[in-house]
């Protein structure tokens, strides 16, 4: 406990300055997202092998169990970790098979990239993830449970830059309150994102619902291989030089509703399980 407690730190520490990128701070966002993307280059998806089977890999939204019944999309009941747009797929995919004790939900709207990201896991047989191609924030209002979910994975959200945008946000009241029920007594939220204003926003928000202890701050780790970030966005963001922003919650036991306890001493982890690495693994070719 004395060591989670010390893994609050101060503001500064969870908003670090944004050196590189001032520059960009004094252009429209939009203009600094198109100059963002030219700079990297977005590839386009490869095809998806027309024989690969991905029943069982992806589930549109309509098809998930209700009521909620992890052992029809898994074959088993173990300790579950939701990812909210996947993207291509690099964590769920690097997490499941790290963590093979441990069952991962991927939720991705675009339907482009949800057959992408299950393409790849149908390809390496990973038995222990799955994607829900959907809007999150149904999954998480309409059928996930109180207590159901160990960790939750929000990484790059969209930030909607135009201001006319902003309802479009994920990170939301309602989706924080959904994101604290669901999780167990002692789970977590591991937020990321490489746009300052977005992250601190967010922080403030999540704090404001006074449900989850934190932000603690996740510290940044050197990749040991081409492949060994996070995920794509955290990649490309720090191929190209620019600050990722990460900050982990916490659900504390015993009560919901209060942050008074923000020096960390009720947190308790005594019965939620922790897969202690989720670091990918060397090998795999960049997609
Ligand atoms: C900027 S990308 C980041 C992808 C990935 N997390 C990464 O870090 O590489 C954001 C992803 O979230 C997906 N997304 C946006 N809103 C969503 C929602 N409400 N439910 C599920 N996925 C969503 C988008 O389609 C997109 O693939």
């Amino acid at each position: 406990m004395e060591g989670c407690r010390n893994l609050f730190l101060d503001k500064e520490a969870v908003f670090p300055t944004r050196k590189a990128t001032r520059e960009f701070q004094t252009k429209e966002p939009q203009a600094t997202v198109s100059f963002l993307m030219s700079k990297m280059g977005r590839r386009a998806l490869r095809k998806i092998d027309p024989d690969l089977d991905l029943s069982g890999y992806l589930i549109p939204l309509a098809e998930l169990p209700q009521p909620w019944d992890q052992t029809i999309l898994f074959d088993r009941r173990a300790a579950l970790e939701v990812e909210v747009g996947t993207g291509k797929g690099l964590f769920l995919r690097q997490a499941a098979a790290a963590c093979a004790q441990h069952d991962f939900l991927g939720i991705e709207i675009s339907r482009k990239y949800a057959r992408f990201a299950a393409a790849r896991l149908a390809k390496l047989g990973v038995p222990n993830a799955l994607i829900v191609l959907g809007d999150a924030l149904r999954v998480f209002a309409d059928y996930l449970p109180d207590q159901s979910v160990n960790v939750v994975h929000v990484y790059f959200p969209d930030p909607w830059w135009k201001k006319r945008h902003a309802k479009r946000r994920l990170i939301r009241p309602s989706f924080v309150r959904d994101v604290s029920r669901v999780l167990m007594e002692g789970g977590r939220l591991h937020f990321w994102t490489d746009v300052e204003w977005y992250f601190q926003e967010s922080v403030e928000l999540i704090v404001a619902q006074g449900h989850l202890l934190g932000p603690v701050v996740e510290p940044e780790a050197e990749p040991r291989h081409q492949l060994d970030f996070r995920t794509h966005f955290e990649r490309r963001m720090r191929l190209s030089g620019e600050p990722v922003f990460r900050a982990m919650f916490f659900k504390p036991a015993g009560q919901v509703g209060s942050t008074s306890d923000s020096s960390g001493s009720q947190i308790t982890f005594e019965n939620v399980e922790f897969c202690k690495n989720t670091r990918s693994l060397p090998g795999s070719q960049p997609s």
